[in-house]
C-alpha cells in the first residue's frame, strides 16, 4: 500500500515536472487559474522552489493542479525528448499516438517497430494491420479508438524496452491517459499489461479478465505480433475482445 502510494507519487511527480517545464518552454509566465494551492499558483513555473514543485507533485491520487496540458503539448515534448540516449540517437522520429482523443477505448502496445518509426504512427506494420482487423471485427474503426504505446521511440532491432526506458516514458503515457480519460484500456502483450498495472504476472495469466487502473476497466490480451507467430492464439484474443465488447455494451452480431 505504502509502496503503491510512493510509486504513484513518483510517477505523478515526473508528470508534473514534465508539465511545468513544458508550460515554461511554451512561454507561459504564470500558472493559470487560482486553485487550492495558492502559494505555488501565484508564481511562474520557473519561480517554483523544489519544495513547491514537490507539494504540487506529491499528492497521490489527486489530479495535477497545473492546467493547460494537451495532447499537442505532450506530442511536442515527446518529439523533443532525449532522456533515453540510445533511442533518441537511433530513432527516425517519435511515435506519439493516433485516433479519437475522446475515445472510450484505448489500445496500449509496447513500442514502435520499424514501420512505425518510419511513418510516425503506431501499429501500421504487419502487427498493426492485424490490430486493425481485430478492431474492425469488434465493429469499430481505428478512428473510434485511441492507439498508443508504452514507449514513444523504437528500440533498436525491436528489442524489449529496458526498465529505465519504460520509466522515462511513463509520465507521457499517464498524461495521455489523463487527457483522453478512456473508460476502457486494452493492453496488447506483456510489456503493456505489466507496465500499466505494475505487475510481473504473465500475460497468459492476466488475459481474459478485467483489472482496474484508476477507475478504468483494463483487459489484457496477446500482442498482435505474437498472433502472427502463433495464429492458434487468435481464438483467445477473440474471446477477450468479446468480453470487452460485452462490457462496453457493443453487440457483435
Ligand atoms: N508493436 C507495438 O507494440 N506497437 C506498435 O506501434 C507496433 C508494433
Amino acid at each position: 500500500m505504502a509502496t503503491d502510494r510512493t510509486e504513484r507519487g513518483a510517477r505523478s511527480s515526473t508528470a508534473a515536472i514534465q508539465q511545468l517545464e513544458s508550460l515554461e518552454r511554451a512561454g507561459m509566465k504564470q500558472l493559470p487559474k487560482p486553485g487550492r494551492r495558492e502559494t505555488a499558483q501565484a508564481k511562474a513555473p520557473h519561480e517554483l522552489s523544489v519544495a513547491e514543485r514537490s507539494a504540487i507533485a506529491q499528492s497521490p491520487g489527486e489530479p495535477l493542479p497545473v492546467v493547460g496540458d494537451s495532447l499537442e503539448v505532450i506530442r511536442q515534448e515527446v518529439a523533443a525528448c532525449r532522456l533515453c540516449h540510445e533511442l533518441a540517437t537511433t530513432r527516425t522520429q517519435t511515435v506519439f499516438g493516433v485516433g479519437n482523443p475522446r475515445a472510450r477505448l484505448c489500445f496500449l502496445g509496447e513500442a514502435p517497430g520499424a514501420d512505425e518509426d518510419q511513418q510516425g504512427e503506431p501499429f501500421v506494420g504487419r502487427a498493426g494491420q492485424l490490430l486493425t482487423k481485430i478492431i474492425e471485427a469488434c465493429t469499430l474503426a481505428r478512428t473510434d479508438v485511441y492507439i498508443l504505446n508504452v514507449l514513444k521511440c523504437r528500440p533498436p532491432g525491436n528489442r524489449t524496452p529496458l526498465p529505465d526506458e519504460v520509466s522515462n516514458c511513463r509520465g507521457f503515457l499517464d498524461r495521455q491517459l489523463k487527457l483522453i480519460q478512456p473508460e476502457y484500456i486494452c493492453c496488447l502483450g506483456a510489456v503493456a499489461a505489466q507496465t500499466l498495472l505494475q505487475t510481473e504476472t504473465s500475460i497468459g495469466r492476466m488475459r481474459g479478465k478485467f483489472f482496474d487502473y484508476q477507475g478504468i476497466a483494463v483487459m489484457c490480451t496477446y500482442h498482435p505480433a505474437y498472433l502472427l507467430r502463433n495464429p492458434a492464439a487468435k481464438k483467445d484474443v477473440w474471446e477477450d475482445m468479446k468480453l470487452l465488447m460485452r462490457k462496453m455494451g457493443i453487440e457483435l452480431g
